[in-house]
């Protein structure tokens, strides 16, 4: 066994709340590579982002790391078990410390700010609807909304209800929080409110956060490392300062937000001149 061979490497591991090793996926057998032995460290009590462009593969590891979708190939870690090999009660379990705030992912229209809050806790566990108050009041008071618990979600702002998706993926303590575009949509006052609370909650939680996002100035002002993805595979990686200061033509195209570089503007096609005169078609 290499535990035994290899101290630092146990050491090495235990230190990581999750890991991906050599991962290969794809969303059908066969089909187009999506990502291509992927691998990536999560330390325990770190904030770590996950950037790249648009469908290079960001919501794709977060799903990996769900369990929504199986790799064909390598280990999805959580706190040493092998994600892809957990049967349906193995999975839940590890659901449970888990804590996500999906892409777009919206309040229950239909239910107040409260029932939001308190819905994974009625879901998920049995406790009696007074410490279900306590709990739901304490997570909305993290996130200043503790006044607003008995507005629907048609009643708050759009930043408002970005704070009120937080409360809710905390709303189990879970040891794992992830935000896919926390970002998204947000006007700039609430966007930093937003970063700053994502990195508050972490602490307060003792907990691990993985970002998923393609906003460079949030990101790194909360991010403790960063990998960027392109091609499925991982092209840059650092802590943010090394990054920004990075001669990197990709992680420079990136941070710096150029429109040319190793990413091209346009998407491969035929040539302008080809377009245009016809000889595309043929
Ligand atoms: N359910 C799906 N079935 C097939 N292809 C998908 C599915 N979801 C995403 N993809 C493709 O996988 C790639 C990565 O998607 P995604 O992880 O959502 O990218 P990102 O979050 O970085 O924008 C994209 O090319 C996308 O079109
Ligand atoms: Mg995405």
């Amino acid at each position: 066994m290499a535990d035994c061979q290899n101290g630092a490497n146990v050491t090495e591991s235990a230190s990581n709340l999750v890991e991906l090793n050599a991962v290969d996926f794809a969303y059908t057998a066969g089909g187009k590579p999506i990502l291509s032995g992927l691998s990536m460290r999560f330390p325990r009590g770190k904030v770590v982002a996950v950037m790249g462009g648009s469908g290079c593969g960001k919501t794709t590891v977060m799903r990996l790391i769900g369990g929504q979708v199986r790799p064909q190939q390598g280990e999805i870690l959580f706190n040493g078990a092998n994600i892809p090999a957990l049967d349906r009660d193995g999975l839940y379990a590890v659901r449970r410390q888990m804590g996500m705030l999906f892409q777009f992912g919206a309040l229950f229209t239909d239910l107040s700010v409260f029932d939001n809050v308190a819905f994974p806790l009625r879901e998920h566990t049995d406790l009696p609807e007074s410490m279900i108050r306590d709990l739901v009041l304490m997570k909305l008071n993290a996130v200043g909304l503790r006044g607003a618990r008995d507005l629907m979600p048609s009643e708050i702002s759009g930043g408002m209800a970005r704070r009120v998706a937080l409360a809710r993926a905390i709303a189990l303590d879970p040891a794992l929080l992830m935000y896919d575009e926390p970002f998204a949509g947000l006007d700039p006052i609430s966007l930093g409110l937003t970063a700053r609370l994502i990195r508050s909650l972490n602490e307060a939680l003792g907990a691990t956060t993985i970002i998923v996002s393609h906003d460079v100035n949030e990101t790194f002002q909360i991010a403790d490392y960063v990998y960027f993805i392109a091609d499925g595979r991982i092209v840059a990686e650092g802590e943010p300062e090394a990054l920004r200061a990075s001669a990197d033509p990709f992680v420079h195209q990136f941070v710096h937000a150029e429109a040319d570089g190793p990413v091209p503007f346009h998407y491969p096609g035929p040539s302008l001149a080809d377009d245009f005169t016809g000889e595309a078609a043929r």
